[in-house]
């Protein structure tokens, strides 16, 4: 069953909780929170404050997607504030491996996440410490961008490493996602499709939702 965790980065931040409420009434699995620091991509979001003021409102498992410098440095305040997964880029550390150790150690389920550009290679020697690979199909920094096409490929390459592999490594994939590509996406080997701009931009977040999955509507 492929989950879609609606991203906040396109919801009204004036009204988070509501915002936040909106996806869970229809139907989210997860809430995908994008976090960036202005370097590694260039834009600004949230950070453990704000993540930790949703926790008591949304019971959502969270799924932190950092898109900052320095990562290890904030580790432990992210999984405080209440992230379930945390992802971290492979571009944003030379230590991977000992990230992905301490986010596990620390109590979350870590993921990397690659960007358009970085080749599948980098993953060789962490695919098996990982809960979850997080594929960039739009360049990060911003919500509404548009799917790079190419990036079909990749995803259906690194399905087939994990099944070679026989892992239980699960890919999202992020960035463009709506109801046109999301059978593609999904067929290519995505299990969670992340989701800004689709949902939230939507009167009827529900039916967009249930098209991502592809279920008949209600
Ligand atoms: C982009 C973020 C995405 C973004 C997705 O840097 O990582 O999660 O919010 O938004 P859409 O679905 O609008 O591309
Ligand atoms: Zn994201």
């Amino acid at each position: 069953m492929i989950k879609v965790a609606p991203s906040i980065l396109s919801a009204d931040f004036s009204r988070l909780q509501e915002e936040v409420k909106r996806v869970e009434d229809a139907g989210a699995d997860l809430l995908h929170i994008d976090v960036m620091d202005g370097h590694f991509v260039p834009n600004i979001t949230v950070g453990p404050p704000v993540i930790s003021s949703l926790r008591q409102r949304c019971s959502l498992p969270f799924d932190v997607h950092l898109m900052i410098e320095n990562p290890e440095r904030y580790v432990e305040d992210f999984i405080k504030a209440g992230a379930d997964i945390l992802t971290v880029h492979v571009e944003s550390t030379v230590h991977i491996n000992r990230l992905v150790q301490s986010i596990r150690d620390k109590g979350a389920l870590p993921a990397v996440a690659l960007n358009p550009g970085t080749p599948l290679n980098a993953l060789d020697y962490i695919l098996e410490d990982v809960h979850m690979v997080l594929l960039m199909t739009v360049n990060p920094g911003f919500g509404g961008q548009s799917f790079i096409k190419g990036m079909l490929k990749k995803i259906r390459e690194l399905k087939s490493l994990i099944v070679t592999r026989n892992l239980d490594v699960l890919i999202q994939v992020d960035g463009g996602i709506n109801e046109k590509n999301a059978l593609e996406v999904v067929n290519a080997g995505a299990d969670i499709l992340v989701a800004g701009s689709a949902v939230y931009n939507s009167p009827d977040p529900a039916s967009v939702i249930r098209k991502l999955k592809n279920l008949p509507p209600l």
